[in-house]
């Protein structure tokens, strides 16, 4: 077992882990933080996708002793503490960017790193960064309609479906 310790959602998160267990098992087992899911065992749904040191990355990808030392953050920690629903996710729900909502919580961190990387990326832009995140319900358009509005751009381009 080896001991880690690393920021989560600005609190410090200590935890004895196996050397094969992976961030998204510590997460979700070790902290309790549901809210970033599982989805595949092949590294493709984009469901456990984080932010480690301000990049999206696969939680499932990624041993929890690698991020020893690393600021974290999940889903549990971009709303704000009165509840107060962040830009992005506020955006995915006024334009109904979800169905089921199992994938929302992968999208709106890969949304959310991507408008920190390119605050005003084009339709076809976010289509290409969402490649790693797969949406069984919507189709994709609201979500990216969610994260074009999101960056303050006019969406009535993009009404239609
Ligand atoms: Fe599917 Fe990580 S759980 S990519
Ligand atoms: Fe159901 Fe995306 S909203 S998988």
């Amino acid at each position: 077992m080896t001991d880690v310790s690393m920021t989560v959602n600005g609190k410090a998160a200590t935890g004895s882990v196996e050397g094969r267990t992976l961030l998204v098992q510590f997460l979700r087992e070790d902290l309790g933080l549901t809210g970033t899911h599982v989805g595949c065992d092949t590294s493709q749904c984009g469901a456990c996708v984080v932010h480690v040191n301000g990049k999206a990355v696969k939680a499932c990808t990624m041993l929890a002793a690698e991020a020893d030392g690393a600021e974290v953050t999940t889903i549990e920690g971009m709303a704000a503490p009165d509840g107060t629903l962040n830009t992005v996710q506020q955006a995915f729900q006024d334009h109904h960017g979800l169905q089921c909502g199992f994938c929302t919580p992968g999208m709106v961190m890969s949304a959310a790193a991507l408008l920190e990387e390119n605050p005003s990326p084009s339709e076809q832009e976010i289509r290409e960064y969402l490649e790693g995140n797969i949406c069984r319900c919507t189709g994709y358009h609201n979500i990216v309609k969610a994260i074009m509005a999101a960056s303050g751009q006019d969406v009535t381009a993009i009404a239609a479906e």
